[in-house]
């Protein structure tokens, strides 16, 4: 208790957090982000911190199949959320369509942002195809196959890449999107 009342105990809150199919019994303090969740009190360091802020993207994760900067929620918000990282969407002997991109098409130098970006173009996916127009969208009707490197790069632009490393991302979300049945 501090000197103006205020309690600054940490309250503890039990939660059951499904992630990547699999269920995990936490107790942390109630302001304990997603972020921090997987990273420092689970084994799931795939996820990576940069800003911290919602500023760079490098921590999204899928939570109930939508996009979300694992950053700025908080683990105790997600019971009975299905959520995804980047340890859920391949192994390393059957990558994810979209991994598997993103090695073909070199979309990475450092990889830091690489489990975000991934994560996030998956999710984008799923927005496109549900028809959710962006700032720069002309025809929301346009089938997939239609969609401009303009789009594209406006749906990723939550996700920072200090190597630069844009134009081979955009190509490995093309692949992806015309790997798709
Ligand atoms: S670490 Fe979450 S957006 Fe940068
Ligand atoms: S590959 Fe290095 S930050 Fe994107």
């Amino acid at each position: 208790m501090t000197a103006d009342g205020l309690d600054l105990e940490p309250v503890m809150v039990a939660s059951r957090l499904r992630i990547n199919g699999q269920a995990y019994d936490v107790t942390l303090d109630s302001r304990t982000t997603l972020l921090d969740t997987l990273r420092e009190h689970l084994p799931l360091t795939g996820t990576k911190k940069g800003c911290d802020h919602g500023q760079c993207g490098a921590c999204t994760v899928l939570v109930n199949g939508r996009r979300i900067n694992s950053c700025l929620t908080l683990a105790a918000m997600h019971e009975g959320d299905e959520i995804v990282t980047i340890e859920g969407l391949g192994t390393s002997r059957e990558l994810h369509p979209m991994q598997a991109a993103f090695v073909e098409r070199d979309g990475f130098q450092c990889g830091y942002c690489t489990p975000g970006q991934i994560c996030s173009a998956v999710g984008m996916l799923a927005e496109l195809e549900a028809g959710w127009p962006s700032h720069v969208t002309r025809d929301v009707s346009a089938p997939l196959g239609a969609v401009t490197n303009e789009e594209i790069r406006e749906r990723m632009s939550g996700n920072l890449c200090r190597c630069a490393a844009y134009p081979n991302i955009v190509a490995a979300i093309r692949d992806a999107m015309a790997a798709r049945p």
